[in-house]
């Protein structure tokens, strides 16, 4: 009986990865970047002004999949939350920075936003923060794994075959309904770690065997924003900080053409702005990485899916803000690209309360 349950799953799957597969040929085969005529949805004013509650269904008769590894829901955590809308919401509105805080819906941010249609789930993927355990949690919920642990790593990243849909998958009045009604989720944490975060994994670590990191970008990196040349003749492939710091500062055409170039993978370093349009699209919740222990249960339980399914195993220590490394590697980098750096990453932490990091600007 078991077995034959289990066969008709398998078909089903089979015939759903077939026509997601069909779908991303067609759609996915150039990542769109930036505002180049691409279409934008025009969302309305929210309405997500439901309460916790509200939003936690009556029936949870389903029962836990996955040992729970972080403590448990903290009710206090409403407020903070509600505190992090108002925040954002009014950060909006500033409009000394609001070139750096309004995009547009482009397919480029269609393309980050990940779809849960059985709990009404949008989440926009942010690396460096824990995304892949997200991505678990919302494949365990469209049904095709029992529990997190059983999602193999290599298919957390592989769209085609994961049955987690993008959001820019579907038709612009899907979209528009889906952003409209579904929660709707991103995790942030301080932006500066955040790049230094990106620059280990990418350029220096490249623990997931991802070559053009460091054969493609780096050099093209190194060639525009590298001081001196006579250092890279010494080393040319290995991108430092400072070159790192300096692209990223750049707020002119050139950066821009560059990123158009890279394509998706600028999605490990661009303004959280820029991936999920946080002014644009109304989110019920912004986690931070950085108190991930307390916003992970909070997020399971506003989404109403805890109890469904539980968040990996968070090890200690790994969310803290660490001064000391940021202070490390910016040491040595000239204020100026330091606060060319900041200059357009501000919105970043104006948006989500992140302190200003005077002890590097000053
Ligand atoms: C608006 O943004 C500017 C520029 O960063 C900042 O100095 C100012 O304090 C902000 N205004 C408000 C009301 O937060
Ligand atoms: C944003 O506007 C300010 C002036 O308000 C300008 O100096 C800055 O270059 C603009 N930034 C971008 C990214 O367009
Ligand atoms: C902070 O970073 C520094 C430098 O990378 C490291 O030596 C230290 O162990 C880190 N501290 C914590 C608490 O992780």
């Amino acid at each position: 009986m078991r077995h034959h349950w289990l066969l008709v799953g398998v078909c089903g799957w089979a015939l759903l990865i077939l026509v997601f597969v069909g779908k991303f040929i067609t759609s996915r085969s150039v990542d769109d970047y930036g505002d180049r005529g691409v279409q934008s949805w025009t969302v309305p004013p929210p309405k997500l002004d439901k309460t916790v509650a509200e939003v936690i269904p009556e029936d949870q008769h389903a029962k836990p999949t996955d040992r729970p590894s972080i403590p448990p829901f903290d009710p206090d955590w409403h407020s903070v939350n509600e505190k992090r809308i108002e925040l954002l919401s009014s950060m909006c509105k500033n409009s000394s920075i609001s070139n750096l805080t309004h995009v547009s819906i482009s397919k480029f941010v269609l393309d980050r936003i990940f779809v849960c249609d059985k709990h009404k789930i949008l989440f926009c993927q942010t690396p460096k923060v824990g995304n892949t355990q997200w991505k678990k949690v919302l494949i365990v919920l469209n049904g095709r794994f029992p529990a997190v642990h059983n999602v193999p790593e290599y298919l957390v990243h592989d769209h085609a075959r994961n049955g987690l849909p993008r959001l820019s998958s579907l038709t612009p009045q899907e979209i528009s309904h889906r952003l409209n009604t579904y929660f709707k989720f991103l995790i942030v944490r301080d932006p500066f770690e955040r790049l230094i975060s990106a620059f280990k994994d990418k350029f220096v670590k490249n623990p997931r065997n991802e070559p053009w990191y460091k054969q493609d970008i780096a050099p093209v990196i190194i060639r525009k924003y590298r001081k001196s040349h006579r250092d890279s003749e010494l080393t040319p492939s290995g991108l430092h900080f400072e070159d790192f710091v300096r692209y990223l500062g750049d707020v002119g055409d050139h950066r821009r053409r560059m990123d158009q170039q890279f394509g998706a993978r600028i999605i490990h370093w661009v303004t959280y702005t820029e991936l999920c349009a946080p002014c644009e699209i109304q989110y019920s919740v912004v986690g931070h990485h950085e108190t991930l222990e307390q916003d992970a249960p909070y997020i399971l339980r506003a989404a109403g899916i805890e109890g469904l399914v539980s968040y990996p195993h968070i090890p200690p220590g790994i969310t803290h803000y660490n001064r000391t490394k940021v202070e490390q590697y910016f040491s040595g980098i000239s204020k100026l690209d330091i606060r060319r750096l900041f200059a357009r990453y501000q919105s970043d932490f104006h948006l989500f309360g992140y302190p200003i990091p005077d002890f590097l600007l000053n």
